[in-house]
């Protein structure tokens, strides 16, 4: 099994969740990829997948979102999968992981877990203090889930 941790970032927070996240896969090979150096063929079913976005304007970016839609079946199929985002703390602040989450379930992969929120002080950061640390966790109960 291996692991990959594909997101997307423009100011640098989802891709050190990202890593965190990597960097607690521990006895797993795993990889963090940012879109658009991923390539679809890299699955295997037994993979994890993980997914992360910023939210933008209320849903994943434009170039994650294509991503995913560009997976099949062919790709997803025995595939493991969950997804976070990078948010401000606003009253309302729209959602990527859920959206992600659902369109990894609807093409074909197997959700391990709940769509996974980590916060940003404002557009360009920094994370509020605690998500490095609430992402490798979160990481580690995606091995868990997974039966390692
Ligand atoms: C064009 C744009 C739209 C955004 N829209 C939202 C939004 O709808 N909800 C939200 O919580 N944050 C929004 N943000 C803030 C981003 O979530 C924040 O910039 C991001 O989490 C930072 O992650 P990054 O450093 O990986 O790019 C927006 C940011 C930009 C630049």
């Amino acid at each position: 099994m291996k692991a990959v941790v594909l997101y997307d970032s423009a100011y640098g927070n989802t891709r050190r969740i990202a890593e965190a996240i990597d960097g607690s896969l521990e006895d797993v090979a795993a990889e963090a990829i940012q879109v658009p150096a991923f390539r679809p063929g890299e699955l295997r079913a037994g993979d994890l997948l993980v997914v992360g976005s910023p939210i933008n304007g209320w849903r994943p970016t434009p170039i994650i979102s294509a991503a995913v839609e560009a997976l099949g079946p062919d790709q997803l199929e025995g595939v493991k999968a969950a997804a976070f985002d990078t948010r401000v703390r606003l009253f309302v602040h729209g959602d990527a992981a859920g959206k992600l989450s659902e369109e990894l379930r609807r093409r074909g992969a197997e959700i391990i877990s709940a769509p996974q929120p980590f916060f940003v002080k404002g557009t360009e950061g920094p994370l509020v203090a605690g998500e490095v640390e609430k992402a490798a966790f979160w990481g580690r109960s995606l091995l868990h889930a997974v039966g390692l």
